[in-house]
C-alpha cells in the first residue's frame, strides 16, 4: 500500500482515539471463553464418531494435477481428536492416513521493513493452536532499502537515476532481484518464524522445510502476495522482473517446484481446498493475485492531485509517469475507466446497446468478458454511439479489456469459475490489497498552499478501481456458500461489513441491492515496525458506517486474523477474529454459515 513515505502526501484533520492496545486488557477475558467454548467443542467431537463420507469420485486429484488419493471410493472419517482419516485402496492394501481436520485458520500480513524481532508467531500464533495459516501479502519487504534513505541520500541503496519503476529515493532498490532474494532470506532465517514453521510442519527437522511443500503440512501454510513481496511499492503489471519475483516468492512460501502457479504469463492466483472431500467441511481458499496484472490507476484517481503537484519533488516524482509516461507521452495512468464507467456508459442512448451489460454493468454475468477490440466498436460503424476504438485510445495497445483490471480478464475468469463451482460452504478469498477500504475523500497534500486543495478518494486498493470492485462485490455475495474476504496491507486490523439497503456508504459500493451482506477482516501489522500505534483518523476513521461497532474500532498494535469454525452448532458458525500480539481476542464478529448474515 501506500505505507509511511506514499501516505506522507495526505493531510489529515482532527485527532481521535483508536482503539489499539488499551482494549486488549479487555479482550483478554472473551479470549478465555473462546478457547474454553473449543476445549468442549472438542469434548462433544470426542463422543461422536461422525459417520463416513463416501466419495463418489474415483480419485481426489489436486489443482496441480497430482494425484493425492486413489482409489475406487476415497472415505473420509473425522476421528475422535478431530482428525480426518483416510482410508485408501490400492490392490489389497489397506492404508489409512490421518489429518487435521482444519477448524482454526490464521492469516495475516506486513512483516517489517527491516530485521526485527517478531515474537507474535511464539507469543500469539503458535499458542492460538491455529490448524493452518494463510500469507496475505508482504512477507518480506524486497524493495525496502535496509538504510534510512532521507538521512542517507548519497548511499548507493538511495541514490539512483528516476524513472517510472524508482521514482523515489526509497524505491531505488525496486525490481532489484539478488537484493529482494536477501530480504526473503532474511524473514526465513527468522528464529520465531522457523519456530512458528516447524510448529506447522511435523515433518520439518530444523530448517529443513524449505524443500517442502507447504500446503501439504499438517497445518497447511499457504498465501499470496502484495506489493512488497512483488518488489515494487503500489506496484503493477509493469514490473519488469515480475517472473523471476514470483519464483522467489512462491519459494518462500513452500510452493513446489512443479506447480502451475510457477507457469511463465500468469499471476500466483490459486484454489487450495482445505478439509477436501470432507463432506459438508470443505473450506476453500481462493489466493488472489491483485498485482501480475494490474493497471496502472485509473487516471481520474489522480489527476487533480497530480496536476497540483510539482513532480520535481522527489516524493510526487510518480506522478511525472502518472501524467506524462506510457507509449505516446500521455500518461501511464489507465484510462479505460475513464473511457467507459465514466464515459461511454453514461451516455443514455448507449442503454439500449445489446453491448452495455458486457461493457458497463458489473453485475451483469458478462461484464468484462467483451472484446475491447471487437467490432461493436468499430471505427466505421456508422453509429456514433460505437465508433469508440479501443486501441487508438488506451495506454497499453495490446489490451483489448474494457475496464482498468486489477485481477485481469484471465484471472477473473477463474474466479467467477471457481466461486460458481464450489461446493465449500465457507469460501475465503484471500487479497493483499483491500476489496473494502474507505472511500471517505481525505485532502491529498499539504505542499501545495497556493492550490486550491486536491482530493484522494483512495489509496492502492480496489476503491480505486470501482467497475473491477464493483463486479467482485457481486460475485462475492451471489456465489453458492459464504465468502469472507481476507485481506492486509494498512499496517492495522479492522473487520468490515458491507451491508444492503440504504447507508451512506450505498452510492460508493453501489451496495444497495447486494443479496447478502459481505465481511471482510484485515490482519496487517505483524511486527512493532508495522503496527505502530495510530489515531484514529484519515483513512483510519470510518465514516460510513462499515466496522458494525464503530468509526475507531480497529487495532493498531501487532496482531493477525483467526476464522475459526464451530461445525458442530446448527447452523455451524465462523468467528472472524483479530487477535493481539499475545493471541488475545480483540475484535470478533460472528458469521452462521446458513444464511451467511453476520450475527451479533
Ligand atoms: C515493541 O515495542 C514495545 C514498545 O515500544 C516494546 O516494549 C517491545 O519490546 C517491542 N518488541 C519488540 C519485539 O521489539
Ligand atoms: C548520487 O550519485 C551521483 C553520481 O552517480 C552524484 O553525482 C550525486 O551527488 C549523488 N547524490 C547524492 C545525494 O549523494
Ligand atoms: C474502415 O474504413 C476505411 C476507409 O473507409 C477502410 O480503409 C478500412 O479498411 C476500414 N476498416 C475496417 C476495419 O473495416
Ligand atoms: C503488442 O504485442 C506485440 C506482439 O506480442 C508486440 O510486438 C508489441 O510490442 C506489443 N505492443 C505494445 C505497445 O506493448
Ligand atoms: C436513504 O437514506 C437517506 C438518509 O439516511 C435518505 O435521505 C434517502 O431518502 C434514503 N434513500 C432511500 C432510497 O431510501
Amino acid at each position: 500500500m501506500e505505507d509511511g513515505s506514499t501516505l506522507a502526501p495526505f493531510s489529515y484533520g482532527g485527532k481521535r482515539k483508536g482503539r489499539g492496545l488499551r482494549s486488549r486488557a479487555r479482550g483478554g477475558s472473551r479470549v478465555l471463553r473462546t478457547m474454553l467454548v473449543c476445549v468442549c467443542a472438542l469434548c462433544v467431537v470426542g463422543g461422536f464418531i461422525l459417520a463416513a463420507q463416501f466419495s463418489s469420485m474415483a480419485g481426489i486429484y489436486r489443482q496441480d494435477g497430482e494425484v493425492q488419493v486413489v482409489g475406487s471410493k476415497w472415505p473420509a472419517m473425522q476421528t475422535s481428536e478431530g482428525a480426518i482419516a483416510e482410508t485408501t485402496t490400492v490392490g489389497d492394501e489397506v492404508k489409512t492416513n490421518r489429518r487435521r481436520l482444519v477448524s482454526r485458520i490464521g492469516f495475516g500480513s506486513c512483516t517489517s521493513r527491516v530485521a526485527i524481532a517478531q515474537p507474535i508467531w511464539s507469543n500469539g500464533i503458535i499458542p492460538s493452536d491455529i490448524d493452518a495459516w494463510i500469507w496475505a501479502g508482504d512477507i518480506a519487504y524486497t524493495d525496502w532499502p535496509d538504510v534510512n534513505c532521507a538521512k542517507n541520500p548519497a548511499h548507493v541503496h538511495c541514490n539512483c537515476t528516476r524513472d517510472w519503476l524508482r521514482s523515489n529515493p526509497d524505491s531505488c532498490l525496486a525490481g532489484d532481484v539478488a537484493h529482494a532474494r536477501l530480504k526473503f532470506e532474511e524473514q526465513l532465517s527468522n528464529v520465531e518464524y522457523i519456530k512458528f514453521v516447524n510448529f506447522m510442519c511435523s515433518t520439518s527437522k530444523e530448517n529443513s522445510w524449505r524443500s517442502l511443500d507447504l500446503s501439504s503440512c499438517d497445518r497447511p501454510i499457504l498465501g499470496t502476495w502484495d506489493d512488497h513481496d512483488y518488489n515494487w511499492q503500489d506496484g503493477d503489471k509493469r514490473m519488469p522482473t515480475k517472473e523471476e519475483q514470483k519464483q522467489l516468492f512462491l519459494d518462500a512460501i513452500g510452493v513446489p517446484a512443479h506447480s502451475p502457479r510457477r507457469n511463465k504469463g500468469r499471476g500466483l492466483y490459486w484454489r487450495h481446498t482445505l478439509n477436501e472431500g470432507v463432506s459438508g467441511r470443505e473450506i476453500d481458499v481462493l489466493l488472489l493475485d491483485e498485482r501480475f496484472d494490474r493497471d496502472t490507476k485509473p487516471c481520474h484517481t489522480r489527476r487533480d492531485f497530480c496536476k497540483f503537484t510539482n513532480p520535481r519533488k522527489t516524493k510526487y516524482m510518480w506522478c511525472k509517469d502518472f501524467l506524462e509516461g506510457g507509449a505516446d507521452g500521455t500518461g501511464s495512468c489507465c484510462k479505460k475507466d475513464d473511457l467507459y464507467w465514466h464515459g461511454w456508459c453514461k451516455l443514455p442512448q448507449n442503454r439500449a446497446n445489446p453491448a452495455w451489460d458486457q461493457f458497463c454493468n458489473p453485475k451483469s454475468s458478462s461484464y468484462g468478458f467483451a472484446d475491447g477490440n471487437s467490432k461493436i466498436f468499430d471505427k466505421n460503424s456508422t453509429d456514433e454511439a460505437l465508433s469508440w476504438s479501443v486501441t487508438d485510445q488506451v495506454d497499453d495497445a495490446n489490451d483489448s479489456s474494457v475496464l482498468c483490471e486489477i485481477l485481469g480478464p484471465q484471472q477473473r475468469k477463474w474466479l467467477k469459475h471457481e466461486l460458481e463451482s464450489s461446493k465449500a460452504a465457507l469460501k475465503l478469498v484471500v487479497s493483499g490489497s483491500p476489496l473494502i477500504s474507505n472511500p471517505t475523500e481525505v485532502v491529498c497534500s499539504q505542499a501545495r498552499k497556493k492550490h486550491p486543495a486536491a482530493y484522494c478518494k483512495c489509496y492502492d486498493d480496489f476503491d480505486c478501481f470501482q467497475p473491477a470492485q464493483r463486479n467482485l462485490l457481486h460475485m462475492f455475495t451471489t456465489a453458492p456458500g459464504c465468502v469472507v474476504v481476507l485481506t492486509g496491507d494498512f499496517h492495522f486490523s479492522d473487520i468490515k461489513v458491507l451491508q444492503p439497503g440504504n447507508h451512506s456508504y450505498s452510492n460508493d459500493y453501489d451496495s444497495t441491492d447486494l443479496p447478502r451482506p459481505l465481511v471482510q477482516v484485515m490482519a496487517s501489522g505483524l511486527t512493532n515496525n508495522t503496527a505502530v500505534p495510530a489515531p484514529c483518523e484519515g483513512f483510519r476513521i470510518d465514516t460510513v458506517g462499515l466496522r458494525p461497532n464503530g468509526a475507531c474500532d480497529f487495532v493498531s498494535g501487532p496482531a493477525f486474523g483467526v476464522i475459526e469454525v464451530d461445525w458442530l452448532t446448527s447452523p455451524p458458525i465462523a468467528r472472524l477474529q483479530i487477535r493481539g500480539g499475545g493471541g488475545q481476542l480483540l475484535l470478533e464478529q460472528k458469521l452462521p454459515l446458513d444464511t451467511c448474515i453476520p450475527a451479533a
